[in-house]
């Protein structure tokens, strides 16, 4: 059904209170191609799990808010499971029936706030794991012709926090489902990144489970990033940039201190939180918004900030991070 003048604040984890001129809540894949097929002449907006948006205006389009439940078994062997999941479960919740039935591999993106079908468009990931390494395939359906295509893992282009829906295709498809392959036994932990070892080995772990990783990754999250219930927020706000070897050499010269993470033997990754709180943000408080205390990657909306405001704080990092750095860094969330 679709409603008028909606208010999307409960809809987006920024929490930001604009309107969507038409809303209609989608639970089946026939109804969204019903709607795709009757407002084929009107501007419509898809809406998932509103965890990577900053929303700056309102919405003068029908919302489609991607409703889909389901999750199913679609095959499985000794050792390995094949797991759909359909786009609006909850990402974590999934996460969570994953270890209940102790199927691996998605245990390292725990608490990563939004849905199951928006997981693939930024290639989601944390703690030394991306989507892309127990991704099979998505179903997805085609905006003009309400046609449905599988994506296979090439097909996605996966890269970091990037994917071809975020590229080429972007606003052309809507992601219905994502088939995962997880591991039944012989799980492989990532436990390499320092904060889990850190946390597994402050609990007394020495043999840890997908269950005991999970449990780590929870609390390093919980002890860095906002909970978007309580405070309003995007996690990462921008992308860690990558640059070259000899641009970082440069930085080096400067800030000998500076934390960098090899991408390959030409390109470097540096924590784009280290550039914020260097440049003197981190914990910064605007009225109703600003850039989180713990982790300056994350900017916050204390109460009833603007997207406007928040798009303007933004920009005021990415400027001056570029005069001090004479390094760029890009938005990992959508501005709209
Ligand atoms: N750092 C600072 N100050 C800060 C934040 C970070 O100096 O305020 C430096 C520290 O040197 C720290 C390093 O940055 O050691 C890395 O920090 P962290 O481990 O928090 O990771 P990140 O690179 O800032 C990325 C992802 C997160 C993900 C974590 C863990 C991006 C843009 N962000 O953050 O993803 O949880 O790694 O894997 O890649 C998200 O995308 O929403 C997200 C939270």
């Amino acid at each position: 059904m679709v409603v008028e003048n909606v208010s999307l604040k409960p809809y987006n984890t920024f929490g930001i209170d604009v309107n969507a001129k038409f809303f209609c809540n989608v639970s089946t894949v026939d109804e969204l191609k019903h709607q795709l097929v009757k407002q084929s002449n009107n501007p419509i907006f898809i809406l998932g799990g509103g965890s990577n948006m900053l929303l700056t205006k309102d919405i003068e389009a029908l919302v489609l808010h991607i409703n889909l439940k389901g999750i199913e078994i679609l095959s499985e062997s000794e050792d390995k499971v094949i797991v759909k999941a359909m786009a609006g479960e909850n990402w974590h919740e999934f996460v969570l029936w994953c270890l209940k039935h102790n199927y691996g591999g998605v245990e390292n993106l725990s608490l990563i706030p939004g849905n199951v079908g928006t997981a693939p468009i930024q290639n989601i990931g944390a703690y030394g794991v991306e989507l892309k390494d127990v991704f099979v395939s998505c179903e997805a359906i085609n905006i003009q012709n309400q046609t449905t295509k599988t994506f296979t893992k090439d097909d996605c282009k996966f890269k970091y926090r990037e994917s071809v829906f975020k590229q080429e295709l972007k606003g052309q498809y809507i992601i219905t489902s994502v088939t995962l392959e997880l591991a039944k036994t012989n799980h492989q932990l990532h436990t390499d990144y320092g904060a889990i070892k850190q946390e597994l080995e402050n609990s007394g772990i020495m043999q840890a489970t997908i269950k005991n990783v999970s449990d780590a990754v929870i609390a390093i999250r919980q002890s860095k990033l906002p909970d978007p219930k309580d405070i309003g927020n995007s996690g990462s706000f921008f992308k860690n940039p990558v640059i070259s070897k000899k641009q970082f050499k440069k930085l080096l010269e400067n800030f000998p201190e500076a934390p960098s993470y090899k991408v390959s033997d030409e390109l470097i990754k540096v924590p784009a939180g280290w550039l914020i709180e260097k440049a003197g943000f981190k914990g910064k408080r605007f009225n109703n918004y600003g850039v989180h205390n713990k982790q300056a990657l994350v900017l916050v909306n204390y109460g009833s900030a603007k997207g406007s405001d928040i798009h303007q704080l933004a920009q005021l990092i990415q400027k001056t991070v570029k005069r001090i750095f004479d390094i760029t860094i890009e938005t990992e969330v959508n501005i709209l």
